[in-house]
Formats: structure tokens, sequence, C-alpha cells
């Protein structure tokens, strides 16, 4: 027998599930044939790699970017055929998802932790289209989601000391690996991932300027003025900010 909490956390689950499917679903309308294709990484990007999949299947001639070792083995069996930015400097439409965004269309990213490769992909491309449910909008930045900051192992402490002074406290994020265990996460670029708890960030522009100062620092999650469109699936349907 199925509680009533139970129940409702379910369809809560398929609500948010069905959310994060039509918008990423919207954004694949925009694929044509010929185009270099950004593909991002996340649960909601992968429905639009479901997508875009049977529509090559069905004779779409693309080529596609992947933003992490994630998504490019989801292409790879998605029969996506795939192309480096050695070869296509330029992308034509990148298709991305994003932890938080506002109503300026900044976004924080990097909750799969492939926030270099995204940001490296987007300032490639020429169109960016951002696919959320609608619990990824937000009033101010950093309020919902921690932001997620790429350092290098080494002195790793240091850099978090240094982070620290401007986000107040962060985390090292962490893994479950085969042995149970509990490990630093290493991203596809060899690196660890600060998760930083700040009290919401009215400023990104300066903050995403001032973390990537810091020694150490990768690249950190928050985007400026890079998408064009975020599209935003909700109980009622889509909704758009661009
Ligand atoms: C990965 C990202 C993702 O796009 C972001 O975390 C959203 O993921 P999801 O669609 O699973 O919520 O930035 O680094």
């Amino acid at each position: 027998m199925i509680s009533g909490e139970f129940s409702g956390k379910l369809i809560g689950i398929m609500n948010i599930e069905n959310q994060k499917k039509i918008a990423a679903e919207k954004a694949t309308e925009s694929v044509q044939s010929n185009m270099v294709v950004g593909l991002g990484t996340g649960s909601t990007v992968y429905y639009a790699l479901l997508k875009i999949g049977d529509m090559v299947r069905e004779g779409l001639d693309i080529v596609g970017i992947p933003t992490s070792a994630g998504t490019e083995k989801i292409a790879i069996a998605q029969q996506i055929p795939l192309a480096t930015l050695a070869m296509h400097p330029t992308i034509d439409l990148t298709i991305d998802g994003a932890d938080e965004v506002d109503k300026n269309l900044n976004l924080i990213k990097g909750g799969g932790a492939a926030l270099v490769r995204e940001k490296i992909i987007a300032n490639a491309s020429k169109e960016i289209l951002i696919v959320v449910d609608e619990s990824k909008v937000s009033r101010v930045l950093g309020t919902t989601f921690p932001l997620p900051v790429e350092i290098v192992r080494f002195g790793w402490e240091a850099t978090q000391t240094e982070v620290n002074r401007i986000s107040g406290k962060s985390t090292l994020r962490l893994t479950s690996a085969e042995d149970g265990n509990q490990h630093p996460l290493i991203t596809d670029n060899g690196n660890y991932i600060l998760d930083c708890h700040f009290d919401g960030i009215p400023d990104p522009e300066e903050i995403e300027l001032r973390l990537n100062n810091i020694p150490g620092v990768v690249e950190n999650g928050i985007f400026v003025n890079r998408a064009d469109k975020i599209i935003i699936g909700t109980s009622s349907g889509i909704r758009y900010m661009e």
C-alpha cells in the first residue's frame, strides 16, 4: 500500500521530470541540419540528447560537441556524430541546463561538475538555449543552489581559504566510490570542486571575476550574459525568458 505522503512525493518528481522533458524537447526544435551543436550536461539536457538521437536516426545531419565525458557517452549511445572544438571552433547552437537562473538570464551551473567545459563551449557558441524546470528560477542567484568552483588539487586547502573570503563558506564536493567510502569528486579535467554557500549573489559579474582571480581557481559556475533564451518547463506548459 502506497502512503499518501509517498505518492504525493512521487507525483512531484514525475511533474519535475515532465517539466525537464518538455523544456529540453522544445529546445531541440531549433536544431537544424548542417549545424555544429554544443551538447550540455545534466538530467534535463538528457531528454534533448534522446530527442536529437531520434532526429539523427531520421536523417538530421549535425555534429555535436559534448561538454562532459558523461554527455559524450550518451551521445555515442544515441548515434549522434561527434566533433571537437579543434575541428569546429565556432558552435552554431548549444543546449545546456542550469542549476539556478535569474530574470537577467544569469546562471549558476556546475551541479554536474562540468562547468569548465560548459563555459568553454558557451564561449564558442553563437546561440545558447538553457533548459530548466520551474524550480530553477530564482530572484537572486546563490540563494537556492551553492556555487560550484573548480580548483586544482595542488594546495587546494589554501585555495579554499581564499575562496571563503568571498563566499563565507564552502565544502569540498565528495562522491561515493565503489568501496562505499566518500572521496573527493574528480572532474573530467582532474580537479576538485568547492560548493560555495553564499547568502545570495546580487553582483554575479563581480563575483565571477573575483573568484577567477584567485590562484588555484580554474573556473566558477557563474555564467553572466551568455544565455540567449531560457526555456522553462512548468506544470502548465513552456515559459520563456529572453
Ligand atoms: C552540469 C550543469 C547542469 O547543466 C546543471 O547542473 C543542471 O543539471 P540538471 O538538469 O541535472 O538539473 O551545469 O555541470
